[in-house]
């Protein structure tokens, strides 16, 4: 048989095959549920903390927290929306603008944060050539135009102020005092936990005003949450019993996060749709968790900055040739790299450092071994698959011309 029948015999019984999905949208994280599972009282919370608004009064700020998955961004979008829907017929007027502070481009200077608002508010700003003060200005005017209340949901605020620090938040949150009749309210959405910490104290208790919080779902509530997507997305009869409670149980195991369990459910649809299945059986999900597991580590170490990335690639090189890796010919090596890359080399104290990090990360695992009297070094392993380690190698080798 001809390469080209191969193929389209491929496709036809691709064609041939029924779906396993009705609906696959339903199983995306982006798709808005209608009911909203277990988050009624997150949900009654912030709408009276917000329905004053309606009556053009300033609600309190407001600060929401809880791990990733937790619906957050769900529950406040869905209220924000019914709120406005009532409010269109309503006397007062009302806006609401959303932000994800962690999209890049976006709210990454005070630049960017306050030309974006100004934007969403219908003001025209370039996206760079202004002075800030002159954008923040445009801003202020936008927002006074506005009249009525104005609610600015910072979602992802964490990497706001990791990256441009709180001074913003500062500003924002005593806007009110200048602005004749508009009133400004803001609700802040973090995931990480101690965040606040890093913020100062005035900035904090005035954001917190309100604090909603969000705890992990238990694996009981994940099912139940999956259940109704299952529903929906896929062609009914097509999941093995066990398949729900487990991407369930797992999901509750790590940090109660709805977004995985989804994520879970889906790619394991996906790898029994590929190998031609018409059922997902229990098996799928291990397939899937380790394959969302690895795409995990690719993007955590595109996340990574340059040495930490060159640092892995030296490691990468190293283990190519068989036998243990150990961190003294990782940093020789590593020197003679990062040149080939174009960049000074850090000392061996800072990719010691970036050797930890990387183990943290669980990208690699650098194990202490004792050389007796030679003190200690440690040996580096990698434990992510050919597939994987092949892939990391050719994106750090695009990034930085190694070939
Ligand atoms: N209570 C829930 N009912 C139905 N789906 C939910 C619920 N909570 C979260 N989800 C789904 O889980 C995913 C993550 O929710 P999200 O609101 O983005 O979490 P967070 O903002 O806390 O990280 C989304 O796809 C969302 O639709
Ligand atoms: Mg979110």
């Amino acid at each position: 048989m001809g390469e080209d029948q191969k193929l389209q015999d491929k496709f036809s019984q691709y064609l041939e095959n029924e779906s396993i999905f009705n609906d696959k949208d339903v199983l995306s994280t982006n798709y808005k549920p209608n009911d909203i599972l277990h988050r009624e009282d997150q949900i009654e919370e912030l709408a009276s903390i917000l329905a004053p608004s309606l009556k053009g009064n300033d609600p309190s700020n407001v600060f929401i927290y809880g791990t990733v998955g937790t619906g957050k961004t769900l529950v406040v979008d869905h209220v924000c929306k019914e709120l406005k829907s009532v409010a269109e017929n309503g006397e007062e007027p009302l806006d609401t603008v959303y932000i994800n502070c962690k999209m890049k481009k976006v709210a990454d200077t005070e630049y960017r944060l306050t030309a974006k608002l100004a934007r969403e508010l219908g003001a025209d700003v370039p996206s760079t050539g202004l002075p800030t003060e002159e954008v923040y200005d445009r801003f202020f005017e936008a927002l006074k135009d506005t009249e009525g209340v104005v609610i600015i949901i910072l979602d992802e605020i964490d990497s706001l102020i990791k990256k441009i620090g709180d001074d913003f938040l500062y500003n924002l949150t005593r806007i009110d005092d200048d602005l004749g009749s508009t009133k400004v309210s803001v609700v802040g959405i973090s995931n990480d936990l101690n965040f606040t910490d890093y913020m100062d104290a005035r900035v904090k208790s005035s954001l917190s005003e309100e604090e909603i919080i969000f705890p992990p779902y238990n694996a009981l509530e994940l099912k139940e949450i999956l259940r109704q997507r299952a529903e929906d997305g896929f062609v009914e009869g097509s999941l093995d019993d066990g398949v729900i409670s487990k991407c369930s149980a797992l999901a509750a195991s790590e940090h109660g996060d709805a977004r995985r369990a989804i994520d879970l459910l889906r790619v394991a649809g996906e790898l029994s749709e590929r190998d031609n299945k018409s059922k997902v059986t229990v098996d799928y999900v291990d397939t899937a968790q380790e394959k969302i597991e690895k795409d995990r580590v690719v993007e955590t170490v595109q996340s990574q900055p340059k040495h930490s990335q060159l640092t892995l690639y030296t490691i990468l090189q190293l283990s190519n040739n068989g036998g243990n890796v150990v961190t003294g010919d990782v940093y020789s090596k590593y020197k003679d790299i990062a040149r080939k890359a174009g960049t000074d080399p850090l000392t061996q104290r800072r990719i010691s450092d970036l050797i930890d990090e990387l183990d943290m990360l669980g990208v690699i695992e650098a194990q202490v071994v004792s050389k007796g009297r030679h003190g200690r070094t440690r040996k580096i392993s990698m434990d992510l698959g050919e597939h994987i380690e092949s892939k990391l190698d050719d994106i750090i080798t695009d990034k930085f011309y190694l070939n």
